[in-house]
């Protein structure tokens, strides 16, 4: 057995050494040193290039370096024999809950207006919205989406979720399918995307949906990019009803810099910074995966081939 790191845009070298150190009769490589491709069975990967099981005739496992598994899904036919894992650290939903705080205050407390008028030195007070006021909706109520929403809930928000099936959250109404998402919609100041993204969620993020939403609603895409359709939404901030939004996820990452949402001015960009997974909480999980692998056992966090999540 040979373990494989395929990362694009983090670090393996900090996982492969803890890999080693941990397991140090297996051979661990990081892409594109390959020894011997033959001995390949399991890979350990983040934003593989496609085409990345060519080539490894004999890999039977893979764990993603993170809570997403679309990028794993979307770049190769994935045989069913193969196994994936994606990362559940609950420090991913404590810095998601963070990062979507963050961005919900900037809003509702006006820093968006008050950070242009600093530039042109313009004193000039507007009226703000208070925490209990504001109704903030999630779409996707899983590990992550389900404990952003309790605590947005703890703070006094009104809170609505929306999921594929019921979820029992204190305090959090739950909606599911079309009839439900419409309900969501119309009660709706913040709405943020915790989504996985599957066929059934790719472009859900666009001008009908947006059409539904209360004037001056705010979106919040902690999701993919590809949930979004990135001309629908500017549409919808030039001409209503949406107010602006915070995004971290874009269809091409980094995001080219002829894309207008980065001169936008009620476009807010991070750069995939919302919820980073982080090798000292999330590494044991990991080498457990490793370990239950190679003595056969099942892995944890076993993500389902066909519900992509
Ligand atoms: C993830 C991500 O899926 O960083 O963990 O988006």
């Amino acid at each position: 057995m040979s373990v494989l790191l395929i990362c694009n845009q983090k670090d393996p070298k900090p996982w492969a050494a803890r890999i080693q150190e941990q397991f140090p009769d297996l051979s661990v490589e990081i892409f594109p040193s390959i020894s011997n491709p033959k001995e390949v069975t399991f890979l350990v990967v983040w934003l593989p290039h496609s085409d990345f099981l060519e080539g490894l005739p004999h890999v039977k496992g893979i764990q993603s370096l993170g809570a997403g598994v679309d990028h794993i899904f979307d770049h190769a036919e994935i045989p069913e024999e193969i196994v994936v894992a994606r990362i559940v650290d609950p420090r991913l939903a404590i810095d998601m809950w963070e990062y979507c705080l963050a961005a919900t205050l900037r809003y509702i407390k006006g820093f968006v207006t008050y950070q242009t008028q600093q530039i042109n030195k313009q004193w000039q007070q507007h009226p703000y919205k208070r925490i209990e006021e504001i109704r903030v909706s999630i779409l996707g109520l899983g590990q992550i989406g389900g404990y952003v929403a309790e605590q947005f809930t703890k703070l006094g928000f009104q809170v609505n979720g929306w999921s594929n099936s019921p979820k029992f959250i204190p305090e959090v109404t739950s909606f599911v399918g079309e009839d439900g998402l419409a309900q969501l919609l119309a009660q709706t100041d913040v709405l943020i995307n915790i989504l996985p993204l599957t066929q059934a969620t790719r472009g859900m993020l666009n001008q009908k949906l947006f059409e539904q939403l209360p004037t001056q609603a705010y979106l919040i895409n902690v999701g993919r990019g590809a949930h979004l359709i990135d001309t629908d939404l500017l549409d919808a901030i030039d001409n209503g009803p949406l107010s602006g939004a915070t995004l971290d996820v874009f269809h091409t990452e980094p995001l080219p810099p002829d894309h207008p949402f980065w001169e936008h001015p009620k476009v807010f960009i991070t750069p995939h910074a919302s919820s980073i997974t982080n090798v000292h909480t999330a590494v044991e999980q990991v080498l457990e995966n490793i370990e239950r692998f190679r003595d056969g056992a099942p892995l944890m966090n076993v993500v389902s081939a066909v519900k992509g999540y």
